[in-house]
């Protein structure tokens, strides 16, 4: 089977499609047959070498997102032809699910949303989760004030989706004016990209996506989380009784069904800039690197 694999840190280019052999899935494990995957940043950081300590030895097989079908279910419950979506936590696991054959643990498995195609679905799995337990974390219920840093990128635009859809009055900064249009259309109050916009607004609780530290933005006694791992932590809030964090996404299967749910009952609406065929992986990486995306990178198997 194919296989997208590193044996060296550096540019796109670095990225091979290697033959392997099949994955042989192990007690509680689900093999599926992948149809598509997507890029997140953690991918290109992780190709040129950024992640340091802590990422899996060279060579490398790729990819946390994975949308698929069940080709063996082992006793999981899950059906042989089922469709269902995925998370491999690829930098603690090694298990990259850019291949054709993917072995993961049923815990880390859901079924995937009928109102998307797989192509579509491949965008949820890692930004969905970040979106989904970042959001608990901060406990924004409704009825809450939250601002969401980065509202218009691919874990920004599904939190600020899912705030919306338990209730939570959503305020948003974005990079740019085109991304205005899409923060109001799902769900944002106030959108702005000025990020000095938001001072002594009293928010409950604040998002941040892409380490804006807007820390003058949250109320005394309030939450705020980045996911922003490569930026830093959030300053100490301690003093004012704001919690902080730097939130890191795990495996979820239960919180993949929570995501599948919001997707057809119609509150998640999922976005695909572009999509590659496997065999166009170097180029796929090209043009997420190039940025101004209004979605994700899909790649099909
Ligand atoms: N800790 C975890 O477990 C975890 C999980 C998932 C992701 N992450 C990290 O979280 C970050 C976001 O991931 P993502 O997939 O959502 O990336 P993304 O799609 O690139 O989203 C980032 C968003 O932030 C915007 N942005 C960047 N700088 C900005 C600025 N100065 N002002 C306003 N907006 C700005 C970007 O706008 P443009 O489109 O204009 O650049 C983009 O819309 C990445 O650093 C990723 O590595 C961490």
């Amino acid at each position: 089977m194919r296989a997208v694999q590193i044996d060296r840190f550096g540019a796109p280019d670095v990225l091979g499609l290697v033959e392997v052999p099949q994955p042989e899935p192990g007690p509680g494990e689900v093999l599926i047959r992948t149809v598509a995957t997507s890029i997140n940043p953690v991918d290109d950081k992780t190709r040129e070498g950024a992640i340091g300590e802590g990422a899996p030895p060279l060579p490398m097989r790729l990819g946390w997102d994975l949308a698929g079908i069940v080709v063996d279910p082992g006793d999981s419950g899950f059906r042989t032809g089922e469709r269902v979506i995925a998370m491999s936590h690829h930098l603690s696991s090694g298990r990259g699910t850019w291949a054709d054959l993917v072995a993961l643990p049923a815990e880390a498995v859901a079924a995937a949303p009928q109102a998307a195609s797989l192509l579509e679905a491949a965008t949820l799995p890692l930004p969905g989760l970040t979106a989904l337990q970042t959001l608990d974390w901060l406990e924004a219920s409704a009825g809450q004030r939250l601002l969401i840093a980065g509202a218009a990128g691919a874990v920004g635009g599904l939190a600020l989706q899912i705030a919306h859809a338990r209730g939570v009055e959503v305020d948003a900064l974005v990079s740019r004016d085109a991304q205005i249009a899409f923060a109001r259309d799902h769900g944002a109050d106030f959108v702005t990209t000025d990020r000095d916009g938001f001072e002594d607004r009293g928010y409950d609780a604040v998002f941040d996506t892409f380490g804006a530290f807007l820390t003058e933005a949250v109320a005394d006694g309030g939450r705020y989380a980045s996911v922003a791992t490569q930026a830093g932590p959030v300053p100490d809030l301690s003093a004012r009784g704001v919690r902080t964090t730097v939130n890191q996404v795990r495996e979820d299967g239960t919180g993949l069904g929570e995501l599948t749910k919001l997707v057809d009952d119609g509150s998640l609406r999922l976005r695909v800039h572009a999509t590659f065929g496997l065999h166009e992986i170097e180029a796929a990486h090209e043009r997420f690197l190039a940025g101004s995306l209004a979605g994700k990178i899909v790649v099909a198997f």
